[in-house]
C-alpha cells in the first residue's frame, strides 16, 4: 500500500501517478483513511503540475467508481445526455430534454443546482411548486423507461468521492483546474448510464471558462475522457458573453422555457438556435437521426408539434409537479413583478453590450442564487431582460423588469443592472453563438 506523502511528492515533482496508485488515494480519501491536509496537498500539486490523459482517466474512474454505476442496457434504445459548463439564463435543458425524448432518445439526467453566477437545472425544475429531484434510483429508471425523460440531482449513491473532493477544492484553490472540473463532471455524468454524451462548454464572461483556449481545451478533455471511457461524445462551444435568452433566474427561466416548448420563441432566438444544435448532435448520436443537421430539423418539427411540450408536462407530473401551472404560468403565486428598470438619457441609439457575469451576480443577489451553500433560493428571484443587445432603446424605455423580495433594495438593484449595460448610437457587430465544434478529434463547425 502506498503512503499518501509519496503520491503527492511525485506529483509535486512532476511524475506522472500510475492508475492503481491514484485508485488507492481515490478511495483512501473516500473512506476517511487519507486526511483533508493530504490531499488538499496533492489537489494543489495536480492543480499546479495537470495531470496526463492516463491519470485523468484513472481519477475519473476512481471518482466513478466510488458509487453506483447504473446500467441502463435493459431500457430500450440509445439513451443520451447533454452536461452545459454553466452560464446565464442558460435554461436549454429544460427544453432539450423533452424534446429530444419527444424524438425517441431516452434522456437520463443528472444535473447540478447553481454555481457561483451560474443558474442550475435543479433549482429550476424545483421552482415548479411540488416537483421533486430526489427520486430513487429505482424511481429513476422507472421514469426514464415509462415517459423517455427523468431530470433528478446527484444522490448519496452517485460519485460520492467527487462530492468530498468539490468540497474539499471549493475551499483550497483548486476547482479552476481542466483536469479537475473534467474528472469531476465525467465521475457524475458516466455514472448515470448514458450511451453517449453532449457538451455545451460555455466561453465568454458568463461562464467558467472565460479564455476561448481554456474552453477549447475543457471541451478536449471533457470528450477524450469519455470516449475513453466507451461513450461517443461531442462538444459545441458556445458563446456566453451575453445572457442566453431573456429571463435569468428559476421560475423565470421556466417560463420562457415553457414559451420556447408550446412553440414561441420570437426574443429568445439564441435560446432556440443552442437548443435545435444540441438536439441534433443527440438525435443522430441516439441513432434516430442520419446526421446532426438532420436531427436538428427533426428536433424542429417535433417543437413545433408541441410534442416537446407534451413531454415536459408528463415528465413534470411523474415528479410530483403542479402541471396546472405549466399552461398558465402565470397564475403561480409570488411570482409578480417588483419594479422596472428605464433606459437612462444617454440610452439613444441600440443596446451596445451587456455583460452576462455582472447579470448572473445581480440574478443572485436578488435571490435567484446562493452566497453560501447552505442557503435556500428564491424561486421566483430573477430578472427578465426586455432589451438586448443589438436592440433599439431610447430615455425612458423599460430595460428590464425585477423579480425579488428584497424591495427595500429595488434602487440598488436598478443601479447595478445599469452598470452591465452599455449604449452606443450604432449597432454591434453581431455575436456568433456556436462558436465550434469538436468531435472525433477534430473541431469543425
Ligand atoms: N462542475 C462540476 O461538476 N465539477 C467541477 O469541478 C466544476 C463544475
Amino acid at each position: 500500500m502506498p503512503e499518501a506523502v509519496t503520491l503527492i511528492i511525485k506529483k509535486r515533482d512532476g511524475g506522472s501517478l500510475q492508475p492503481e496508485e491514484m485508485r488507492w488515494l481515490v478511495e483512501a480519501y473516500t473512506w476517511g483513511k487519507v486526511p483533508d491536509y493530504q490531499m488538499s496537498a496533492f489537489l494543489m500539486a495536480a492543480f499546479l503540475r495537470g495531470l496526463s490523459d492516463a491519470e485523468m482517466d484513472a481519477l475519473t474512474q476512481a471518482m466513478l467508481h466510488s458509487g453506483q454505476v447504473l446500467d441502463l442496457s435493459d431500457i430500450p434504445g440509445r439513451k443520451v445526455d447533454k452536461h452545459s459548463t454553466g452560464g446565464v439564463g442558460d435554461k436549454v435543458s429544460l427544453i432539450l430534454a423533452p424534446l429530444v425524448a419527444a424524438c425517441g432518445v431516452p434522456v437520463p439526467m443528472i444535473s447540478g443546482r447553481g454555481l457561483g453566477h451560474t443558474g442550475g437545472t435543479l433549482d429550476k425544475l424545483e421552482s415548479i411548486p411540488g416537483l421533486r429531484t430526489d427520486l430513487s434510483i429505482a424511481a429513476f429508471r422507472r421514469q426514464l423507461r415509462t415517459c423517455g425523460v427523468v431530470m433528478i440531482g446527484q444522490t448519496d449513491e452517485i460519485a460520492p468521492a467527487d462530492r468530498k473532493l468539490y468540497a474539499l477544492r471549493d475551499v483550497t484553490g483548486t476547482v479552476e483546474s481542466i483536469p479537475l472540473i473534467a474528472a469531476s463532471i465525467l465521475s457524475k455524468k458516466l455514472a448515470e448510464g448514458a450511451d453517449a454524451l453532449v457538451f455545451d462548454v460555455k466561453c465568454g464572461r458568463g461562464a467558467f471558462m472565460q479564455r476561448e483556449a481554456d474552453a477549447r481545451r475543457l471541451a478536449e478533455t471533457l470528450v477524450g475522457i469519455a470516449v475513453r471511457a466507451g461513450k461517443s461524445a461531442v462538444a459545441w462551444l458556445t458563446d456566453m458573453n451575453v445572457p442566453l435568452g431573456r429571463a435569468v433566474g428559476n421560475w423565470p427561466e421556466v417560463v420562457e422555457s415553457l414559451r420556447c416548448l408550446k412553440g414561441d420563441s420570437a426574443g429568445i432566438e439564441d435560446v432556440l438556435e443552442v437548443t435545435l444544435v444540441l438536439a441534433g448532435e443527440m438525435l443522430w448520436l441516439g441513432g434516430v437521426a442520419p446526421t446532426p443537421a438532420a436531427g436538428r430539423e427533426q428536433a424542429r418539427q417535433a417543437l413545433m408539434k408541441g410534442w416537446a411540450f407534451e413531454r415536459f408536462c408528463a415528465m413534470v407530473q411523474a415528479q410530483g409537479g403542479d402541471v396546472r401551472l405549466l399552461e398558465h404560468p402565470e397564475r403561480r403565486p409570488g411570482a409578480e413583478p417588483a419594479g422596472d428598470v428605464f433606459a437612462p438619457e444617454m440610452a439613444q441609439g441600440y443596446v451596445a453590450d451587456l455583460d452576462a457575469r455582472a447579470v448572473g451576480r445581480l440574478a443572485v443577489r436578488l435571490g435567484a442564487g446562493r452566497r453560501v451553500k447552505e442557503e435556500a433560493v428564491d424561486p421566483t428571484a430573477g430578472l427578465v431582460l426586455h432589451r438586448k443587445p443589438g436592440d433599439l432603446v431610447a430615455p425612458g424605455d423599460v430595460l428590464a423588469t425585477l423579480y425579488t423580495q428584497q424591495r427595500d433594495q429595488l434602487e440598488t438593484f436598478r443601479q447595478e443592472l445599469l452598470a452591465a449595460y452599455r449604449f452606443g448610437a450604432t449597432p454591434p457587430a453581431p455575436r456568433t453563438l456556436l462558436l465550434d465544434r469538436y468531435a472525433e478529434g477534430r473541431w469543425a463547425k
